[in-house]
């Protein structure tokens, strides 16, 4: 099986991967922490991405793609991925289809997790990132059992440097002005799976097994 999440910054398409694809085996493809992790690694990649992420920008489709190839290539093309914030842009949507088609694969879901701007704001400046596994907790919503360290690992809970006001800002413009297209374009491909996203965590994953028919 092979699904996107799509929603704006803080629809909580993270937490919600996270979950499912532990629950059921799916390998879980995170654009955004493959950029972070080549960006704490120091990699070119890594250091072509920093100021596009950390202003809230997108990073070029090209490089983007690059990495989603690569990492499918060496995964193996016919195993399950979940996508998660991944494809973006109309032109990476289109640049998935076509590797896809010519293994012979394609996309069965696409779940969009409707959030509103509100909501999303007030997840993201109370999100806190584990420096070490990426697990994401929130000081109010979800905190964690002991003040700035992480339940799974014990590593040391940070803000990300996106999550600063000025970038969130930033990130729900770029959103609105460059990811609402796909929800049409994959709306008129018969792949769009609506969800509330403004629910409590619990209550958007029962949601979402609804709409894959697990
Ligand atoms: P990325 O890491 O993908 O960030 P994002 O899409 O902005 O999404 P977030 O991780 O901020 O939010 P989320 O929806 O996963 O929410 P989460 O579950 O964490 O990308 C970062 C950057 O990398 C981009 O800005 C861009 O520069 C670059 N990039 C990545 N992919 C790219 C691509 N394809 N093309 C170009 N550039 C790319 O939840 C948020 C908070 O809310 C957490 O604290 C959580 O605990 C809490 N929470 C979650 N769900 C709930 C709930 N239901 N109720 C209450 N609290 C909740």
């Amino acid at each position: 099986m092979k699904i996107v999440f799509l929603g704006p910054p803080g629809a909580g398409k993270g937490t919600q991967a996270v979950r499912l694809c532990g629950e059921k085996g799916i390998a879980h493809l995170s654009t955004g922490d493959m950029l972070r992790e080549a960006v704490r690694v120091g990699t070119e990649v890594g250091l072509k991405a920093k100021s596009y992420m950390d202003s809230g920008a997108l990073v070029p489709d090209d490089v983007v793609i690059r990495i989603i190839e690569e990492t499918l290539s060496r995964l193996g093309w016919e195993k399950s991925f979940l996508f998660d914030g991944f494809p973006r842009t109309v032109a990476q949507a289109e640049a998935l289809g076509e590797m896809l088609k010519t293994r012979g694969a394609g996309l069965d879901h696409v779940v969009y997790l409707e959030t509103s701007a509100g909501v999303a704001v007030e997840r993201l400046s109370g999100r806190q990132t584990c420096r070490k596994c990426g697990a994401n907790f929130h000081e109010k919503n979800m905190p964690p059992k002991r003040a700035g360290a992480c339940d799974h690992c014990g590593g040391e809970l940070y803000q990300r440097d996106d999550d600063r006001p000025e970038s969130i800002r930033n990130r729900l413009q770029v959103y609105e002005a460059q990811t609402a297209d796909l929800i049409r374009y994959y709306a008129d491909k018969g792949l769009l799976r609506r969800v509330s996203g403004d629910l409590p965590a619990g209550d958007v994953y029962a949601e979402v097994q609804q709409v894959l028919g697990f």
